[in-house]
This record gives C-alpha cells, sequence and structure tokens, in this order.
C-alpha cells in the first residue's frame, strides 16, 4: 500500500523523527503534531512534511489532520509523571481520544507505540497505563481500521534518552551507586524500528497484532553501564545495590527535582525489558553506540545549537 496521508503524534520525539526519515518516500503528505514547532526545525528540510501545532486536549485543534489521513501513528509518551500530566491522561486517555476519532474518520490503520511488558496489572503505573491503552486500541480492531501495537525494549540511536543520559551522568558523578543492576535489556535500534513501523504502514503483515520488539542481545542493566565507561574510555566506581538500597534510592530521587529515578521507575524495572519472541532488530550496540556517543560535536551541531535548534 502506497500512502497518501500519514499523520504522527509527538512530533518532535526521538522515534517519531526517525519514522519521517524512514517514511517520508512513502507517502505523498506527512503531518507532523506537535506542541512545540520549532523543535521539529530539523525536519523541515524534507520536502513533503507539513508541521501542525496542536493542543492534545483539545481535538479539533488535530481532527481536520486525522480525517484527511490514512494511516495514524501515535508517538506521544511520557517516562514520569508530574503535577500537570498523569501517566493515565497521556498514554490512555488520549490514546482513547485519537483512536476514537481515527476510527469515525477514514483512517485505515492505526499504529501505537507502546513498551515492552505493557500490561494492565503490571508493576508500575507507566506499564498499567500502556496495558490499558493497548487493550482499548485491540478491542478497536476491524478488517476496516487495523491496529499494530509496537513493544520495544529500549530503542537506541544518535538522538536516544537512555545512552546519552547515562553518558552525561557518568560524567559528572566519580561514585555511580546503581539500582536495579541486573535488571535485562534487549536494546533495539532506532533504524531497525522504523524499518518494521514501515513493514507495518505498507504491507498487511502485522496487521491487527501486538509485536514484542528487541535486539540482538540481551544485557543487564551493568553491562550496558560497563559499555558506556569503556566506549567513553573512563572509569567510574559502579555500586551495585541491592534490592532493599534501590528502592531507598528510588524514593529518595522521586522527591528530587529532575526525575532522574523514580519509585514508578523501580517498578517497571522489576520486570525484565526482554522478550523471548516477537520481532528482533539485528543492529548491535557495539557497532551503532559508540560513533555517536563519542562524537565531538559537529559544525553542523554547533549552527543547530546558534540557531535554537
Ligand atoms: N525511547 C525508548 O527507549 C522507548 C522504549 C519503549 C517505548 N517507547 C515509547 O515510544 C514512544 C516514543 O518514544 P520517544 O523515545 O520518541 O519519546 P520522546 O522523544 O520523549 O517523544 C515523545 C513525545 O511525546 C510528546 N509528549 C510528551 N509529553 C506530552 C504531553 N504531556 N502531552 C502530549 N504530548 C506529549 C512530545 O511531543 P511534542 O512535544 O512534539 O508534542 C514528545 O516529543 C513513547 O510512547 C514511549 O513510551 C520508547
Amino acid at each position: 500500500m502506497q500512502g497518501n496521508i500519514l499523520t504522527i503524534f509527538g512530533g518532535s520525539g526521538f522515534i517519531a523523527s526517525e519514522i519521517v526519515y524512514k517514511l517520508s518516500k512513502s507517502f505523498k503528505e506527512i503531518r507532523l503534531l506537535t506542541r512545540n514547532t520549532q523543535a521539529c526545525n530539523h525536519l523541515k528540510v524534507i520536502k513533503n512534511i507539513q508541521i501542525h501545532l496542536y493542543e492534545p486536549s483539545n481535538v479539533s485543534s488535530y481532527s481536520m489532520h486525522v480525517n484527511e489521513s490514512d494511516i495514524v501513528i501515535n508517538t506521544v509518551g511520557i517516562l514520569n509523571e508530574s503535577r500537570k500530566q498523569s501517566f493515565h491522561d497521556i498514554h490512555f486517555d488520549f490514546v482513547r481520544k485519537i483512536i476514537n476519532k481515527s476510527k469515525e474518520s477514514s483512517v485505515k490503520k492505526f499504529i501505537q507505540l507502546s513498551a515492552l511488558n505493557a500490561d494492565e496489572s503490571g508493576l508500575s503505573k507507566y506499564l498499567q497505563s500502556k496495558g490499558k491503552a493497548d487493550k482499548y486500541i485491540s478491542s478497536m480492531s476491524s478488517t476496516s481500521f487495523k491496529t499494530i501495537i509496537f513493544r520495544p525494549s529500549i530503542v537506541f540511536g544518535e538522538k536516544d534518552s537512555f545512552f546519552n543520559r547515562f553518558k552525561s551522568l557518568l560524567k559528572l558523578l566519580p561514585v555511580f551507586p546503581l539500582a536495579c543492576p541486573n535488571s535485562m535489556f534487549s536494546p533495539i535500534y532506532v533504524k531497525d524500528l522504523t524499518e518494521f513501523i514501515k513493514e507495518a504502514s505498507l504491507t498487511d503483515k502485522y496487521d491487527n497484532t501486538i509485536q514484542n520488539i528487541t535486539g540482538p542481545k540481551d544485557y543487564k542493566f551493568i553491562e550496558l553501564i560497563n559499555f558506556i565507561l569503556s566506549t567513553m574510555k573512563i572509569k567510574r566506581l559502579i555500586i551495585p545495590l541491592n534490592y532493599s538500597l534501590s528502592k531507598l534510592q528510588a524514593f529518595a530521587f522521586t522527591y528530587l527535582p529532575g526525575n532522574i529515578f523514580t519509585l514508578d521507575n523501580f517498578k517497571s524495572l522489576q520486570v525484565d525489558n526482554i522478550s523471548t519472541g516477537g520481532l528482533k532488530g539485528t543492529s548491535s550496540i557495539e557497532e551503532f553506540v559508540p560513533p555517536y556517543l563519542n562524537n565531538k560535536e559537529t559544525k553542523l551541531d554547533t549552527y543547530r545549537k546558534d540557531s535554537g535548534r
């Protein structure tokens, strides 16, 4: 299926940008919906993109775009709640509204970025809200309105939050107490993920399914931290914390600014972020992470920063 109009919610995000790069040639028009158009300036070089400001709580700010779309992809998500935004509001209520709108319009396919271990009765509010949305989305599937839910493990790539965040923290801290050091992850390269999203958009291969997506290899959290250190060629004292100390750290950090690590994050980490079945990317962290973790700022980055991009 060669598409006409693709609409993406959460336009300024890491995965949304990569979806645009991967799918721009497959659609006549891509409509990127964002709360912050400036944060999407880097995508303006793409000819068939339209960047639109919208207000998530106001259906009329996006209904026209959904009405005219063939496919809608939702990448909106948060890792931490705040006074202004709850997991339930962002991961469930908002999704319910946009999928209802999509189904009553002429949208043929709705693709959702969920998360591995999403489960209505999961341990954390993050996983519960994602699971509740997935259940609602699946209940909307039909032969004329296809839904596909992707549940990735952590996603890596040049602008990822995982490796870049720990790089910054490790640079700063000579001693690093690490919560949940044995939690498992199966990092998936963002370009592998978007290849599956492309296939899901253009074929019927994954219609009305839920797909776990992981990478070629599973790692303990502490192995990933050691990999970052060896990539950066720096030494730090890593102190692996046991269950009780990990929980204590999460409890203390929950009340500190910056959302470094919360009790809800701690609860999510009690279930390994790996999958034996499902879709597997082939790109390894060993091949793709070092070039961007070690990258000195390029001239282009400097220009972008100077121009507020
Ligand atoms: N990255 C990963 O490792 C990973 C792993 C598993 C699952 N996922 C899921 O994949 C999706 C995309 O992840 P990502 O890494 O691209 O995340 P991201 O870079 O943080 O992008 C998420 C986007 O959500 C939108 N958003 C944030 N708060 C919002 C709010 N209160 N109301 C409305 N929109 C809001 C923002 O878009 P605008 O500001 O442009 O509106 C933001 O750019 C998320 O649902 C995430 O849970 C990601």
